[in-house]
């Protein structure tokens, strides 16, 4: 048998705030970017990136109404209202870590505010010393696609400069405020999404300019200074402080063994691992300079940038894996399938999701022995998760047994990944709990352990029930991972 999981090992749940929270405007909360999202139904990718990638008519618009039913991240599956249920939830499954993350918009609800909103500081300063109570160590991510609207309306996001230094502003006040509380800290959220998707993970709007990516690569060079500084000053405050980057790792295989094919998947590999270079090595690669170069885009750096990122390197890597994607030099001659912001060639040798989404448990083991022989620094996997419908028996009760396969199936991969003597912090399987998802705001495609009883519209009771695969994890948890032979 494989050697098993150490009994150090952070077996946890993950979810953000805008997904899960709600209450988007109790308790002084600002609006975020996420709160004016609409909802989206699968399938077409051009009208789900142009729903997620709002104009500035359409936020002017959404920020006028109080609609719930429209921008469902307004109502998240009540989180704010229900997190002491939910904690006792997360007791009882015996996690060790939960990933969640704070809402900007409920410590600076403007983002530029003088002083940081008190009701906001107090909520999550409750739920760190439960947490705390019940043994459950928090790994809080600062930014989870959800900035202040208003950064997103008068400084055009990331893009704008001053941006860094009210993120330094708000990083700052809650690792003051939870020092003793938090030990693990993670900046940015799946940094990429920032040249994947502009709007959701940099804030920066499609005014119709041509010069989106030109902006997108200078909002996400802000946020590696940002992140780099964080990181500083987190040391500054607590040298108990771990800081983590968040990389949603996109594994690209060759369509074929044709050496074309593989450079292909080689060179979109590296575009996708040139956050971690940056914030893992402390320096932009060649590959991306020359990505810039080719396409005439130009990112203003100020003079200490470049040692900024160098000195300031993270302490752990932490990712998400969903799915893996394939390269091809003529992707035309295959078909398509869907994915998390974005569609792939479709991989004849893998079975996909409900959403198109490529089934790939050894791509996990493939992603985890590359980052580590690359980098050589402690992993943390803090999301991994099947997207499904979910059917509540006339009993009430709901019989995941395909989530538990998917758990299962990747976690023995993980495994021998770590019998192969890769460095793993721990695992949070997402959502923990039903949430709204974030690229559809869906409610009904639904990633938790714990079932919540709303529908896409936001109707239902909001109740919390137990699914099938909650008492399967509750067990893994318990046994250190032993059961996964069972
Ligand atoms: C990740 C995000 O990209 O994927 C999460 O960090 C998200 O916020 C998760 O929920 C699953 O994606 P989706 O769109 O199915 O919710």
């Amino acid at each position: 048998m494989t050697a098993g999981f150490s009994s150090e090992f952070l077996w946890g749940v993950a979810f953000a705030a805008n997904q899960a929270e709600g209450a988007y405007d109790a308790d002084g909360k600002g609006l975020s970017q996420a709160d004016v999202v609409p909802f989206a139904r699968p399938g077409d990718y051009v009208e789900l990136h142009t729903l997620m990638s709002p104009t500035p008519e359409r936020i002017a618009r959404a920020a006028a109404t109080s609609d719930t039913a429209e921008y469902p991240k307004r109502r998240g599956s009540h989180f704010y209202d229900r997190w002491e249920e939910d904690v006792e939830l997360f007791a009882e499954l015996g996690v060790r870590a939960l990933r969640m993350s704070i809402a900007w918009t409920r410590i600076f609800p403007n983002g530029d505010d003088d002083e940081p909103n008190e009701a906001g500081l107090a909520f999550y300063e409750r739920l760190f010393r439960r947490l705390q109570e019940r043994g459950i160590t928090p790994v809080v991510t600062l930014s989870h696609y959800e900035m202040p609207l208003h950064l997103v309306t008068a400084y055009g996001g990331w893009v704008d400069r001053r941006v860094i230094g009210l993120f330094e502003r708000y990083a700052e006040t809650v690792m003051r405020r939870y020092r003793g509380l938090v030990t693990y800290w993670l900046t940015f959220n799946e940094i990429n999404t920032t040249v994947i998707e502009p709007y959701t993970g940099g804030g920066v709007v499609d005014d119709g300019s041509p010069d989106r990516t030109q902006r997108a690569y200078q909002a996400l060079h802000h946020q590696f200074v940002a992140s780099a500084l964080v990181t500083a000053r987190a040391r500054e405050i607590d040298p108990a402080f771990r800081v983590g980057c968040m990389l949603a790792r996109m594994l690209h295989y060759p369509a074929t063994s044709d050496p074309a094919d593989v450079q292909q998947a080689q060179h979109d590999n590296d575009m996708n691992l040139l956050h971690t270079d940056v914030q893992v090595r402390g320096a932009y690669p060649g590959i991306v300079r020359r990505y810039w170069r080719e396409n005439g885009i130009e990112v203003a750096m100020a003079a200490d940038d470049e040692r900024i990122l160098a000195e300031n390197t993270v302490d752990f890597l932490s990712f998400s894996y969903y799915m893996t994607l394939v390269s091809a030099v003529e992707p035309e001659k295959y078909g398509a399938t869907g994915g998390n912001l974005f569609s792939t060639v479709k991989n004849p040798h893998l079975e996909t999701s409900e959403w198109g989404w490529h089934l790939d448990p050894i791509g996990l083991r493939i992603a985890l022995t590359d980052l580590w022989t690359r980098y050589q620094v402690p992993l943390f996997i803090v999301e991994n998760g099947l997207g499904a419908t979910d059917r509540v028996e006339p009993d009430g009760t709901i019989a995941d047994e395909y989530r538990i396969d998917y758990l299962r199936r990747h976690l023995l991969q993980v495994r021998e990944a770590v019998a192969d003597g890769v460095e793993l912090l721990g695992y949070t399987a997402w959502g923990g709990i039903d949430i709204v998802s974030a690229s559809t705001s869906q409610m009904e495609k639904r990633y938790g352990v714990i079932h919540v009883d709303l529908d896409d519209q936001g109707a239902g009771t909001a109740d919390r029930t137990r699914k099938q695969s909650f008492f399967w994890y509750r067990d893994l948890i318990a046994s250190d991972g032993a059961t996964l032979d069972r």
